[in-house]
């Protein structure tokens, strides 16, 4: 076929091309790297033992040793990581769990503060940690999150504590490892999942001074940072540029602005994955906080009984690390495919989509990167009977923006019918601009629908039930 275009027609026989999975390119999984590593960590009779067995609360050492230098030299903050400053978790996921279980009480934690649009499986885990119906929702703006936003609904909070007097944890035992924020405030600063948007730094800086002012625990998940490139990068270009982080995380300035609570836990921690760079099936993940902080989370009950979560994966990562494999990786294999990705879905969304109205956020920004694009709907047109019709007429999955929204917080400027969210990382470069050709055959059919004075078909629901269907 040479270079001709791939056929233009509805594939609806073949498998559906997936732009809502959120998942690694399978093509792209350091299977050999792996191999390579867990070979070496079991003929070592030493390393296998210590994998194998029960491990250190706060993950195996010289991954957390291997983590600290890593990150150190990606974020360069003003004073090395030190390795107490790291736990090892069972990715990011996993460890919600447990930073939930160590710092809130719902009894306590008067809300989370969940930045909007979120990543929505968070919101099961906030539910299981006790806080249904007391998740809020922070508007995101163009610099990352609505502040004054956030300011007032913080400052109502005060308030009523000064009327009704303040509630104390009823349902957690005051630990010496551990202590009770009144409030969480989740987030994703760095190519948020799923807007793609990134915080500014005058906003990291003024979120921090927020949470301390407020006994907020920041929790910041940074499982993007590590997949950027130039927002301009051209075909060819090789991207020998970006290779330490362009922005510090809340965690770094956390740790490096003056004025803390003095307790010693600190109001941010940096939650962090594998699972993006590595794969998901690893496992592993970790957390920085304070050094307080981060052996508090060690001390959640599960890790107590069981040890660290993932410590022979945590060997191999170890590996990967300290030998340099992962970084080169990362440089020369991740960033310069996800770049081409993420290129050639611009190009598709620029040429199909933004002349029927489509249009992107932060459009000026220099740096890009994560696994996704966001896109806001021409005006009227639902999100929910968009990507349906895409599912049934184009065999093109595509997550709408309802999703995103916080459960109990969804009014107004928080609803997010008007939007989806396409990720270039999973489906194969071919299968990109096929997608966003079919999403805009739908799309150009319901524009004409509605300028016959058509509205929204009535049926398709908010698109959440299709999504979760298409998970399990
Ligand atoms: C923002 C965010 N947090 C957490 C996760 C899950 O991370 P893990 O696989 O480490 O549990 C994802 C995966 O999509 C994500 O996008």
């Amino acid at each position: 076929m040479g270079n001709a275009p791939p056929p233009d027609e509805p594939l609806l026989n073949a498998d559906p091309i997936n732009l809502m999975r959120g998942w690694p390119s399978k093509s792209l999984l350091p299977a050999n790297l792996i191999c390579n590593a867990a070979n070496q960590a079991l003929a070592d009779p030493t390393t296998a033992a210590t994998g194998l067995l029960y491990g250190p609360d706060p993950g195996y050492q010289p991954c957390r040793s291997a983590i600290a230098a890593w990150l150190t030299s990606f974020y360069l903050p003003k004073n090395p990581i030190s390795s107490e400053r790291i736990c090892i978790t069972g990715g990011a996921s996993q460890n919600l769990g447990s930073l939930l279980s160590v710092y809130t009480d719902p009894s306590y934690t008067r809300n989370i503060w969940i930045v909007a649009p979120a990543y929505m499986l968070a919101f099961r885990v906030f539910e299981d940690a006790g806080f249904a119906g007391k998740m809020r929702a922070v508007p995101e703006d163009e610099e990352g999150i609505d502040l004054s936003y956030l300011h007032e609904e913080l400052k109502k909070s005060k308030d009523m504590d000064k009327e009704n007097g303040q509630e104390v944890p009823r349902y957690k035992l005051n630990r010496p490892w551990a202590k009770i924020y009144k409030h969480i405030i989740y987030c994703v600063p760095t190519f948020a999942n799923p807007s793609s948007r990134t915080m500014s730094l005058a906003h990291r800086t003024e979120l921090v001074k927020m949470a301390r002012a407020h006994d907020a625990l920041i929790i910041s998940d940074d499982v993007y940072d590590f997949l950027q490139w130039p927002a301009d990068l051209q075909e060819g270009q090789s991207l020998k540029t970006m290779k330490t982080a362009h922005l510090p995380r809340l965690v770094d300035i956390d740790r490096e602005l003056d004025g803390n609570a003095g307790d010693g836990f600190g109001n941010t921690c940096s939650n962090g994955s594998f699972s993006k760079i590595v794969g998901p099936g690893v496992r592993v993940g970790w957390v920085e906080g304070t050094e307080k902080f981060a052996y508090g989370v060690s001390q959640c009950g599960t890790t107590a009984s069981g040890g660290a979560p993932s410590q022979l994966t945590s060997t191999y990562i170890t590996l990967l690390l300290t030998s340099g494999a992962l970084t080169n990786h990362i440089q020369f294999i991740l960033r310069p495919a996800y770049a081409l990705r993420y290129r050639i879905l611009l190009e598709a969304i620029t040429t199909h989509l933004v002349p029927l109205g489509f249009s992107l956020p932060q459009p000026n920004r220099k740096v890009v990167g994560g696994y996704f694009v966001w896109l806001s709907l021409p005006p009227k047109m639902s999100a929910a009977e968009l990507t349906q019709r895409c599912r049934e007429e184009e065999n093109v999955i595509v997550a709408p923006g309802t999703i995103f929204e916080v459960p109990g917080d969804r009014e107004g400027r928080l609803g997010f019918d008007g939007h989806v969210r396409l990720c270039f990382a999973w489906e194969e470069e071919i299968n990109l601009a096929r997608g966003v050709r079919g999403m805009a055959r739908v799309a150009g059919a319901m524009l004409e629908e509605l300028s016959r004075g058509g509205g929204s078909a009535p049926g398709f629901g908010d698109g959440r039930e299709m999504v979760m269907n298409e998970f399990k």
